[in-house]
């Protein structure tokens, strides 16, 4: 790619931008909130430094990163030139079909349009688009810059000329692109993790163990193991046979909610969302919020590298 654009500096955008600026590929970061912007760019150098700090990257690769890096409030001048343009913008489908529209009169036919979103399937997206052959989703995880699936998906008229395209530049960005053959609600990974999460809930509401055991039973436990063999390959490890009795005897058991239970309900309603307002499953102090982010990515950096390695 000659260029990138990345369309939305929050959460996501900042993330995606800094992969590619890592790379070397010249990206603008384009939002239409200079704050956004401001504080994408400080957020960038600060993970780019954390690198550096943990030795995962030399100084000089930092500067070089930050200087294929650009910031706009110019959509124009965003993506002229652009062959790529990733839309990581908010979750309503009329502000992304509004940008698409503006896209498209911005761009030519060829330059690959790729949505980040979580929710919406290739069908909504590309509603009343010109040239939907070119669009294609790009479902990256958070924090962007250091978990390596992004879930690509095709919808009826996306060429295979853009998937193949898309497919390898996420493999020169450092991420691990799964292709999904159906366009289906939530992808893969957003679905396992929802039964997951259902089950969860079910368990701490029914007092089966309180929650931080129930969040160690997943990462000292299956989920250690998942950055290795994921649950099908496990399954082949512990023998098809075993799996079977393990499905059949559990899965009448199993929570079928289908809505959250009513204490997850009632700590909304309350105003206590998790990390956003200090209290949620956990209470939490700001300091701690800010210190487990670090240690989070400071780990996520860390296992990369093991990933790499292996
Ligand atoms: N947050 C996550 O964990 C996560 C994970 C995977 C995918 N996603 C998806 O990524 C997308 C972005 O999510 P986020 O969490 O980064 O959102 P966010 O709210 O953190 O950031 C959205 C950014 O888009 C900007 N924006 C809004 N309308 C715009 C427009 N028309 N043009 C340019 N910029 C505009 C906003 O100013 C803001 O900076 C969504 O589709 C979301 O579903 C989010």
């Amino acid at each position: 790619m000659k260029k990138v654009t990345v369309i939305g500096s929050g959460v996501m955008g900042h993330g995606i931008a800094q992969r590619v600026a890592q790379v070397k590929v010249p990206v603008v970061l384009f939002d239409i909130n200079e704050e956004s912007l401001v504080k994408a760019k400080s957020l960038i150098e600060s993970n780019l430094t954390m690198q550096v700090n943990e030795q995962l990257l030399g100084e000089q690769e930092k500067e070089e990163a930050l200087a294929f890096l650009n910031m706009s409030t110019d959509l124009e001048a965003s993506v002229q030139g652009s062959e790529l343009v990733i839309e990581a913008i908010s979750e309503k489908l009329e502000l992304k079909h509004g940008l698409y529209r503006s896209l498209e009169s911005l761009v030519p036919k060829e330059t690959v349009i790729a949505s980040n979103t979580s929710t919406f399937s290739m069908k909504e997206l590309t509603e009343g688009a010109a040239h939907p052959e070119r669009f294609v989703v790009t479902h990256f995880f958070n924090p962007a810059q250091f978990v390596p699936l992004v879930e690509v998906v095709k919808g009826a008229q996306t060429t295979e000329h853009v998937v193949n395209e898309t497919m390898s530049f996420m493999k020169q960005i450092g991420k691990s692109p799964i292709l999904l053959n159906k366009d289906i609600p939530g992808f893969v990974a957003n679905r396992l993790q929802a039964a997951l999460v259902r089950e969860a809930f079910y368990l701490l509401e029914e007092g089966v163990a309180d929650a931080r055991s129930i969040d160690l039973a997943v990462t000292d436990g299956p989920g250690f193991r998942w950055g290795f063999a994921g649950p099908l390959e496990t399954a082949d490890f512990g023998g098809l046979d075993i799996w079977k009795s393990v499905v059949e005897n559990l899965a009448p058991t199993l929570s079928e909610n289908t809505k959250v239970p009513d204490f997850i309900q009632t700590a909304i309603d309350e105003g206590n969302l998790g990390t956003k307002t200090t209290e949620g499953i956990y209470s939490y102090s700001s300091d701690i919020i800010q210190d487990r982010l670090v240690e989070r990515d400071q780990y996520l950096m860390h296992l990369g590298k093991l990933k790499q390695s292996t």
